[in-house]
């Protein structure tokens, strides 16, 4: 067994819950919470999206930090020890696997970010475009080969470096530096963004419910976004949880984490929002393309939006970066852990692994024919791959998870872990009713619904 000074540990609790968080904020609150919001009819998706957070994000994320701290071992190791000779150790491997593919295709959007942020600051969005101008750019960078897949690259070695360094020296040193500048970011941003001409009706159509708008798409949406939001469902946050201290009060920072990155997306909807309307945009017809075509165009209108266009791009890449070596950390733990590989050579193969899947994913938005579109299933492969991991794998896996800590490692193992160092667990019924009843059964739903109307999020 190898001990805590090997594998790692949080300086702090502070460390864990700004790592955390900084897992959980990402490109997921930033890019895809706004646009999900504005094609699924404003606030009344926010609000279910709040009730999902609370409901099921939560608990789940309680019990996964709890499995971890309590195995203090990788997703694979950990079901391995608490539940040893049995097939849960799978739930691991398909964790640890969906990790690496997330990663591969996470990292590619992330390197458009990075991308974005040197265009920004070499002056092509100075001059006054147009949508279609924006548009016709943004096509010619992704559907460049060299680029896609050098931003990739450059992205996976950023991920790397942090990673290597390992838990305290390298993930929670860099997270306290990158997350207040995030936070700072986007603070300036949405403040210009408020402060806009016509930004009053956007903040209505944001804050205003109008509860027709919710139809069984929204409400798989407002859940898939919130798994996906908060970093669930793969085994991240049982990593993250191997390295807590025990004295640490599990149920306060999954709290935390949970209220963080919840906060981040709401703000973040309103930095974006009210800028459509600025611009005469209807939300309803954004889509994944607003952050990267109709945004450069609104700061190209914007008094000082050179300075704004650039902190944007920049603040998306520090948030995917804080996500990115999430991901890359439940591998390298599982085979640091389990293979006994020394942390460098553990990150040097995943990151490979990563940027080897990355590339039919970067190559998937006009530079390659084949991978833009693959036959029969008429996807690019960067989309199959979201569907895929992003959506079905991360909620069949919350759903393993909260039926493994409800009824086979037991719920009162999870209050024994959580209590131990004489914590309290706030709320602990309340939990124990919602792991052992709600979360599975309304993911289960929910991953029916998604399958049988082959809707996804
Ligand atoms: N939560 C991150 C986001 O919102 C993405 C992410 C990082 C993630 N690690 C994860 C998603 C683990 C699922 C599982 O962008």
């Amino acid at each position: 067994m190898q001990n805590s000074q090997e594998r790692g540990a949080w300086g702090s609790r502070m460390g864990f819950v700004l790592a955390a968080a900084g897992s959980a904020i990402g490109l997921g609150n930033i890019w895809r919470f706004p646009y999900s919001t504005a094609q699924n009819g404003g606030a009344a998706f926010v609000l279910m999206y709040i009730i999902f957070v609370i409901l099921i994000g939560l608990p789940v994320m309680i019990a996964e930090i709890a499995i971890g701290r309590n195995a203090q071992l990788n997703p694979v190791g950990a079901f391995r020890k608490l539940a040893p000779r049995s097939l849960w150790a799978i739930v691991g491997m398909l964790g640890v696997a969906t990790g690496i593919g997330i990663l591969s295709y996470y990292s590619v959007i992330a390197g458009w970010t990075v991308g974005y942020f040197v265009k920004t600051i070499s002056g092509d969005f100075s001059s006054l475009i147009t949508q279609d101008v924006s548009k016709h750019i943004f096509e010619s960078f992704v559907g460049n080969p060299y680029n896609a897949i050098g931003y990739l690259f450059m992205f996976v070695i950023f991920s790397a470096v942090v990673v290597m360094g390992g838990v305290s020296r390298g993930i929670e040193r860099w997270t306290k530096i990158l997350m207040p500048v995030l936070f700072i970011l986007l603070i300036l941003l949405t403040v210009r963004s408020v402060t806009l001409p016509n930004a009053g009706e956007g903040l209505v159509f944001y804050f205003k419910p109008d509860f027709t708008k919710i139809t069984a798409g929204t409400v798989g949406s407002a859940l898939g976004q919130a798994l996906f939001s908060l970093s669930l469902g793969m085994g991240a946050m049982i990593t993250y949880g191997s390295y807590i201290l025990k004295k640490d009060n599990i149920v306060i920072s999954a709290g935390y984490v949970c209220l963080f990155d919840t906060m981040i997306a709401i703000i973040s909807g309103l930095m974006i929002i009210p800028a459509l309307y600025f611009v005469g945009l209807e939300p309803e017809k954004s889509g994944p393309g607003l952050v990267f075509v109709v945004l450069p165009s609104i700061f190209a209108e914007m008094p000082g939006g050179f300075i704004f266009g650039a902190g944007f791009f920049l603040l998306l890449s520090v948030a995917a970066l804080t996500s990115t070596i999430s991901l890359l950390e439940v591998a390298v733990s599982y085979l640091v852990d389990e293979w006994k590989l020394k942390r460098v050579k553990a990150v040097i193969l995943m990151s490979m692994i990563a940027f080897l899947f990355g590339i039919p994913s970067a190559l998937s938005f006009g530079a390659s024919t084949w991978f833009t579109k693959l036959p029969i299933i008429n996807m690019g492969a960067l989309d199959l791959a979201n569907v895929i991991l992003g959506n079905y794998s991360l909620t069949i896996g919350a759903f393993l998870i909260s039926i493994f800590v409800a009824y086979k490692w037991g719920v009162k193992s999870v209050f024994k872990e959580v209590e131990s160092n004489n914590n309290i667990f706030y709320y602990g019924k309340f939990w124990a009713f919602m792991v052992r009843f709600i979360c599975p059964v309304a993911i289960f739903i929910i991953f029916v619904y998604i399958i049988v109307t082959g809707e996804y999020f």
